[in-house]
């Protein structure tokens, strides 16, 4: 089984739903499978220790995740427009793997979720991918042949998967969302695998 990383950051549990649902669009594609992880919250106190394994969810990523893995779905929530602080201080973490090229070639593709309509889920996606591809990565979007882009009147880009969350965090994906989450995980799946099964 070749693997996607589906790496995500989630306080309120609606970038978790997206990276559940991307992961589905993984395992849709036969012979890849999804592995969950996430991230712990960045602490005012500077490299406080936390357990390896978070009280509930996925087990926190560690860069071996990183190396393991043929793909990369990287989801964070819009924090001012940008991807949250705890996503950004793991990537910082990743200089090794950066100078070593050990995601050079990898495909990636990114989602996130904001309270409000035209709060920047675009300039986030676009953050997202700058770190992805200072490491090599090919970094992948929904193609417009997705035609829940033209009808959505929430989230959903080409730039990657998104989420309108509202102002109180609390409105489940719509359906829309739901099939654009899952087709940017078999997306991702499917270059994976054909890069995976590709002769050098
Ligand atoms: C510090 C902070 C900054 C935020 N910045 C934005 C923003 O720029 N635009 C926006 O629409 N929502 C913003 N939000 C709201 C979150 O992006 C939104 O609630 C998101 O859906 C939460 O995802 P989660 O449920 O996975 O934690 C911000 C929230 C916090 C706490």
């Amino acid at each position: 089984m070749a693997e996607i990383l589906v790496l995500y950051y989630s306080r309120h549990g609606n970038v978790a739903a997206m990276a559940h649902t991307v992961a589905r669009g993984v395992e849709t594609v036969p012979g890849m499978q999804a592995r969950l992880r996430t991230v712990p919250p960045v602490s005012t106190v500077c490299e406080a220790i936390q357990d390896t394994i978070p009280e509930q969810g996925p087990p926190f990523a560690t860069v071996d995740d990183l190396q393991a893995c043929h793909g990369l779905a990287l989801g964070s929530p819009t924090r001012f427009g940008n991807m949250a602080a705890p996503l950004k201080y793991f990537l910082d973490g990743t200089a090794t793997q950066w100078l070593a090229g050990a995601l050079t070639g990898k495909p990636a593709a990114v989602f996130t979720s904001t309270s409000s309509m035209h709060g920047g889920q675009e300039t986030t996606l676009l953050s997202m991918m700058l770190p992805l591809l200072h490491h090599g990565m090919i970094l992948l979007g929904i193609p417009y042949r997705e035609t829940d882009l033209v009808h959505t009147a929430s989230g959903g880009t080409p730039y990657g998967a998104s989420h309108l969350a509202g102002p109180d965090s609390k409105r489940p994906l719509t359906e829309e969302e739901k099939r654009l989450c899952l087709a940017l995980g078999k997306r991702l799946a499917e270059t994976a695998r054909a890069l995976h099964n590709s002769p050098d």
